[in-house]
């Protein structure tokens, strides 16, 4: 799907998701709080937020915390990720790769909570040239 199919009420609601999920962000460590959601295709709304850890590598992004939260609802098919952080940052490298495991062709909005910013672009054009299960030999 293209960001033309995203309407701006949706993109709003959703912005106001992730910005809500960045309150519950534990980041004692970074003090850098991040929030995310991701959309269904029937509008309902999933978030997350980074979880730090004093084991500073075991930490988890707010992007995977949503995928995951998503997943284990039963949700692998979505219709946009918001991200919201002080500058309105992009997906890590990680987060990147483990979105794409689910989609690809999604639109990433990236908020700035500090005076509201967005930008849109896609995950695809985050991550081109992406590695999937497609790239390895088959089990059977
Ligand atoms: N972080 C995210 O939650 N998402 C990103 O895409 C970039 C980084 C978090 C991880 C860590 O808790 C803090 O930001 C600083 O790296």
């Amino acid at each position: 799907m293209s960001n033309a199919e995203l309407k701006s009420d949706q993109i709003e609601r959703l912005v106001r998701h992730a910005i809500d999920a960045r309150d519950q962000a534990y980041a004692p460590y970074s003090h850098f709080y991040v929030g995310a959601a991701l959309m269904l295709f029937d509008d309902r709304i999933l978030t997350g937020c980074n979880v730090e850890n004093a084991s500073y590598s075991l930490t988890l992004c707010a992007e995977r915390v949503a995928a995951v939260n998503a997943v284990a609802a039963g949700y692998r098919h979505w219709r946009a990720i918001a991200v919201a952080s002080v500058g309105g940052v992009a997906p890590c490298g990680a987060c990147r790769q483990f979105l794409a495991e689910f989609q690809l062709d999604i639109p990433v909005i990236m908020v700035d909570v500090i005076d509201g910013a967005k930008r849109i672009s896609k995950l695809s054009k985050l991550l081109p040239d992406a590695f999937d299960g497609s790239s390895l030999p088959s089990s059977t």
